[in-house]
């Protein structure tokens, strides 16, 4: 989720272009800062040569190491803004990366799941590596083929060529750019299971991860297709396919202000990042399991003995991260027979835990710097447990402070209130218990590959819930001046009530309340008045039937009181149909995935609720996106 933009322009005179590389580059990365802001970096070609900074931290350091050591004026540059996944945010992790002896240039959006195949194979050929990243990896591949299987000297069709034969070998997600002393008017790109749009001037062309990265200078746009690679120059734009073939883009016009297109063109952060999330999910599974479903966590370093001899595990979080730990926990004890607890972080070290050396502490946090988590995480290593972070900001203080991390690969979760970070914790969470499954022989690899293939499906379902999402949005409209809403769920859809509560209360500013389907009888029953709005998650009918069967009866229960019942079921359910005023389906998914999918119409209706009383759904009163104070 980095922000990536290319420029070629005219040199001045030469065109009716005065643009800088230099300068049209950091605009766009100024606009794109919002999609990965630990590193930037950027590469002009001028004089027969590369040259290139780049700094950790924000742009701002990068400007102003730019200001202190000046690049050469050029008309041909790439810059990167970076969003971690292989290898922490420093200086030398930075984009660009360089190879054939300093002429090429590349940066890279996305995960090369075979890097460290390539790494073994490029490294046997004399390739030394500065860094810990799989970009430098690819740059170095491009760099190889361009010099010793090409010729070099733009010979035999040059970068693009090299591209190509490049992408033939890259397996994962990627946009790649590309420039090369040898060809100081060109940028070559590519795109697999990644953002590429290319920006069409008068007389210069632009690339970037998204329009925001060229919209002040134009709005027509192609965007690129699976498997492509567009060379542009100042004058032309030329698409082909992996193998060379010409290939098509789709050209269209951007009417998006410049804010807007920071959004993906939606009206605000959250409505873009719950749009992100078939994305979230996909690129936090993907890389980690080969294809006969053996999973291969490599930055999960903890020895594997060790592993094998955790008998408990207690997942440490607040909030919605709690939630995610709470849907995980039926997982990782269905799956790996631990017991395993969920501790909100601010209760975990007041309450003298039992912690051991036999006991494996999960801390779950979007931003690793929750000061409740963290503190709850030293406590706990005082205590001699070994401990993992589930995190979504790579370098951050609790992954630091961590025996080991399994990143979510979410990207930058800017609106206040988490939405694809929650999935791609649940979808983390279940790497991690299959893993554990996997090392202590619960489960066999079949059996595994199963759950990682049905896990597989669940963005393209994700998907099919946000394209028909008419019925909950005006449902949300419909209920603005609600003053209560109860959710309720059972088994894994009870943390999803607690979700989808918490998702009201953090946005519309009402009051919300998830319970325990079975809970309702034991008390909170007496809250259910004649109107009352009452949301039931309810499990699939094809898993444990007594479930299904529990749930409908509660609803049976609150709807003969009064209750305006909303009930969120499987494709296909058609015994809730009787006592539910409204049922908005979702996609067929086994039990313990259900909550990718139960928790996105919550989402959506808190989102319309909001947008309907006028509220700011990004940056809600009161929070903070990350607590840092405990
Ligand atoms: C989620 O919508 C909230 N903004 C909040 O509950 C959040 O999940 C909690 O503060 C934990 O934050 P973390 O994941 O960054 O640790």
């Amino acid at each position: 989720m980095c922000g990536i933009v290319g420029y070629v322009g005219h040199s001045a005179g030469r065109g009716n272009t005065e643009h800088k590389a230099l300068d049209v580059v950091l605009e766009g990365l100024r606009r794109l800062e919002y999609r990965g802001y630990d590193s930037a970096g950027i590469a002009v070609v001028a004089d027969g040569t590369i040259s290139s900074r780049k700094k950790s931290g924000k742009l701002s350091n990068l400007i102003a190491e730019l200001e202190a050591h000046p690049l050469p004026d050029a008309v041909t540059g790439i810059g990167h803004t970076r969003w971690a996944t292989h290898g922490g945010p420093t200086d030398m992790n930075a984009h660009p990366h360089l190879s054939d002896g300093g002429k090429l240039a590349l940066i890279h959006n996305g995960i090369i799941e075979n890097f460290a195949e390539l790494k073994q194979e490029l490294t046997a050929k004399g390739v030394t590596f500065l860094s810990e990243t799989d970009t430098e990896v690819a740059a170095a591949l491009i760099g190889d083929l361009y010099r010793n299987h090409l010729g070099g000297d733009n010979a035999n069709g040059g970068l693009t060529k090299a591209m190509e034969l490049a992408c033939q070998r890259l397996e994962g997600a990627f946009t790649l750019l590309a420039v090369h002393a040898d060809q100081p008017d060109v940028v070559v790109a590519a795109r697999r299971n990644s953002p590429l749009v290319v920006g069409l001037g008068e007389g210069e062309n632009f690339l970037g991860s998204d329009v925001s990265g060229f919209i002040d200078y134009t709005r027509r746009a192609v965007e690129l297709g699976q498997d492509q690679i567009v060379t542009i120059t100042a004058d032309s734009v030329a698409i082909t396919d992996f193998f060379g073939a010409p290939a098509e883009g789709k050209e269209y016009y951007v009417n998006w202000d410049p804010a807007s297109a920071e959004k993906g063109g939606f009206p605000s952060f959250m409505e873009k990042e719950i749009h992100d999330q078939p994305d979230a999910v996909l690129q936090t599974l993907l890389g980690r399991s080969d294809v006969d479903g053996k999973l291969t966590l490599d930055e999960l370093r903890i020895d594997t003995d060790l592993l094998k001899s955790v008998d408990k595990i207690i997942v440490l979080a607040c909030g919605t991260s709690a939630y995610a730990g709470q849907v995980a926990k039926y997982a990782i004890e269905r799956w790996c027979r631990i017991p395993t607890e969920v501790e909100l972080s601010h209760e975990f070290r007041y309450r003298d835990p039992i912690v051991d050396a036999n006991t494996l502490i999960v801390s779950i946090s979007q931003s690793g710097e929750t000061m409740d988590t963290l503190m709850a995480v030293r406590y706990a290593k005082e205590q001699g447990a070994k401990t993992v972070s589930i995190c979504n900001t790579n370098g951050s203080t609790i992954p630091r402070e961590s025996d080991a991390v399994l990143y979510t690969h979410a990207g930058p979760e800017i609106a206040v209130a988490s939405t694809k970070a929650f999935l791609a914790q649940i979808a983390a969470a279940y790497l991690l218990g299959l893993y554990l499954a996997q090392l202590r022989g619960n489960k066999f690899q079949g059996e595994i590959k199963d759950i990682l293939a049905d896990l597989g499906k669940v963005p393209a379902k994700i998907q099919e819930i946000l394209d028909n999402a008419e019925q909950i949005k005006e449902l949300g409209k419909d209920m603005a001046d609600a003053k209560s809403v109860l959710f309720l769920g059972r088994h894994v859809g009870f943390p999803v009530a607690m979700e989808g509560a918490l998702k009201l209360k953090e946005l519309a500013y009402i009051h919300a309340e998830g319970f325990a389907a079975g809970e309702l009888k034991h008390g909170p029953i007496a809250l259910i008045e004649e109107g009352q709005p009452v949301f039931v998650v309810v499990p699939s009918p094809r898993g444990r039937d007594s479930l299904h069967a529990k749930v409908v009866s509660n609803i049976q229960e609150v709807r003969a009181r009064g209750a305006k019942t909303i009930v969120i079921a499987e494709e296909g359910d058609e015994a809730v149909k009787a006592y539910a005023e409204h049922v908005i389906y979702i996609p067929e998914t086994p039990t313990l995935l259900a909550p990718l999918l139960s928790t996105v119409p919550l989402q959506i209706f808190a989102l319309a609720l909001a947008s309907a009383k006028g509220y700011d759904v990004d940056q809600p009163r009161n929070l903070a996106k990350s607590v840092t104070v405990e």
